[in-house]
């Protein structure tokens, strides 16, 4: 099937309109914009027509439709009532972008409300979405004109991107004010309920209606099990390809967040004016502080992610406390399967300190006890077998110290980078950045998933990462213990156990940088020791 994208304004003549209307007087579907979103609409009275949009959208059969009126008087035929609370809501909101639920009539298919006896109910304000549904004479049922899960079309285009070749018809009425679809709210529960936010905002409905509930689901994902109000909640929503983050702290926070990041693929959305300080790709997708703009950009903005083939996005979270910012969080929320990155709440700690005093058993337990623990020593092995470009910089440096399959021949490059203090700090020159980027990379992942990030890395100091951390821990043992522990962990020689020990710096090293010394030995006993460092890191998190 072709699809013909055909351009209509309110001043178009009736005639200019009756392709579209022949069609959806015969049961096609056809694109066509709102003030919100496109539609994909058809006759709300003919079961084929219901079929068909639910067809080309790969559409869940019982995720209801809306059916559209160009004018109150119109829902007569639609619904089995009508309260006192629906006059005043269309009075008030339509023609707008207002969706109210009321109990169904006969006449409408089972098929529109699925299998539901309510009916969704709507009055778009887009003159030529008004004109179209009055010159076809039946209204239309009309869900968002997206492919299944994907972001809601916002121009013509995106609706002829996802459903070219799987309907007749796209109007383009060009780009939608709203960019957000229509709020939804039922008025067939006791107390009137919010069951979608749009851009009749809470406040506007409560002004009208005096109570208002508000749905669980409009921000929070489904228990296991648990019913709907409304069943469009239910189902994976708005996602770009790209994995969608969203992201809550303050402008700085966010920024030393993302700034970490040196993924070509991945992106920031933030708000307007705030790209210049952000180092990823960055979409501005409104000022923050007009719920409208973030609405109108935010569809489109996250459709582009997919043109751009991002893989990543961290999104800037609005005010949660404003509620007019409900829409924009609903969506963003879906679009993130509710994966939110509360910078508030995360602690990035490094864990340092000589070999033998303890590192590791202290960082097994904050594993164990919920911490993501990123270990230096495996990501400086990861990095130095697989960065091939830092590889050829080391030989550049020292030379002769490639194998000959060309991987690392680590003896070879200890014995030239520990001949002497310069060429050690030439070494640590080169792949502490390196490394410093992979942990970087692994913090943020760890960032996704845990609140508290522990960098257990020898050279902290050294790379300059310890500066990154919220706060360093030094584990700290004296030396005869340090040395008793090496020698039987690790089965060395005394020799050898005081060659490694001698490499090191001296304690007054680690412990003045120290923000909490974990002493290791006895008498201290080491599951009070580690409760201690437990209180400390919770007090700083509340700063
Ligand atoms: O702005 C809009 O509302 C756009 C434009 C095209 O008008 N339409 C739209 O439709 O967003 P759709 O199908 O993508 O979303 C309709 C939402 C779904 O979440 C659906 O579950 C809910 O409304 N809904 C429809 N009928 C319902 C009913 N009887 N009870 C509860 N929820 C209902
Ligand atoms: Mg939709």
């Amino acid at each position: 099937m072709d699809t013909q994208l055909v351009k209509l304004t309110v001043k178009d003549s009736t005639d200019k309109y009756e392709s579209a209307a022949c069609l959806l007087r015969d049961g096609q579907v056809v694109g066509i914009p709102t003030e919100t979103v496109y539609g994909l609409a058809g006759n709300a009275f003919s079961s084929d027509a219901v079929k068909r949009i639910f067809e080309a959208k790969g559409r869940p059969q019982d995720n209801p439709l809306i059916v559209h009126v160009s004018c109150f008087e119109e829902i007569y035929d639609l619904v089995s009532e009508v309260p006192e609370n629906a006059k005043k809501l269309a009075d008030a909101f339509w023609p707008g972008p207002l969706t109210i639920i009321l109990p169904k009539s006969e006449k409408v298919p089972s098929c529109v409300t699925g299998g539901l006896n309510t009916v969704a109910v709507r009055c778009p304000a887009h003159p030529v979405a008004n004109k179209l549904i009055k010159i076809c004479g039946v209204p239309l049922a009309a869900p968002s004109a997206n492919l299944s899960g994907k972001p809601s079309p916002t121009k013509a285009e995106h609706v002829y991107k996802d459903l070219n070749g799987r309907i007749p018809m796209v109007i383009d009425g060009g780009e939608c004010e709203e960019g957000v679809e229509s709020t939804v709210i039922t008025l067939a529960t006791p107390v009137p309920k919010l069951l979608r936010p749009g851009n009749v905002t809470l406040k506007q409905l409560k002004a009208v209606l005096g109570e208002v509930k508000v749905d669980d689901a409009v921000l929070n994902p489904l228990k296991d099990g648990e019913r709907v109000s409304s069943p469009g909640m239910k189902y994976k929503h708005y996602s770009p390809d790209a994995k969608v983050i969203l992201v809550r702290g303050s402008y700085e926070k966010f920024c030393s967040f993302v700034n970490k990041c040196y993924d070509d693929s991945t992106y920031s959305m933030v708000f307007k004016g705030e790209g210049k300080g952000i180092n990823t790709k960055v979409i501005e997708y409104g000022t923050g502080e007009d719920y409208r703009q973030l609405s109108h950009f935010l569809f489109d903005s996250l459709r582009y992610l997919d043109e751009i083939k991002a893989t990543k996005c961290y999104v800037r979270c609005p005010d949660e406390s404003n509620d007019d910012n409900l829409a924009v969080l609903n969506r963003l929320l879906r679009a993130a399967a509710f994966k939110v990155i509360d910078l508030n709440n995360k602690m990035l700690v490094g864990l340092t300190g000589k070999t033998g005093s303890g590192k590791t058993t202290i960082s097994n337990y904050f594993k164990d006890n919920g911490a993501f623990v990123i270990d230096g020593d495996i990501v400086a092995r990861q990095v130095l077998s697989e960065d091939e470009s830092l590889l050829s910089r080391l030989n550049d440096a020292f030379g002769g110290i490639l194998a000959s399959d060309g991987t690392l021949n680590r003896k070879k490059l200890a014995e030239k980078a520990f001949s002497s203090p310069e060429k050690t700090e030439l070494l640590n020159s080169i792949i502490h950045p390196a490394i410093n980027n992979t942990i970087h990379k692994q913090v943020m992942l760890g960032f996704e998933d845990y609140d508290l990030v522990i960098v257990d890395a020898a050279a902290i100091i050294e790379s300059g990462f310890a500066s990154e951390c919220d706060a360093l821990l030094v584990a700290h043992a004296p030396f005869e213990i340090r040395k008793e522990r090496i020698i039987s962990r690790d089965n060395l020689s005394e020799k050898d156990a005081l060659i490694r020990m001698n490499g090191q710096k001296d304690d007054g090293f680690y412990l003045s940088k120290a923000d909490f010394v974990i002493n290791t030995y006895p008498p201290f006993v080491l599951s009070e020791e580690l409760q201690k460092v437990e209180t400390f890191i919770n007090n700083r998190r509340q700063l």
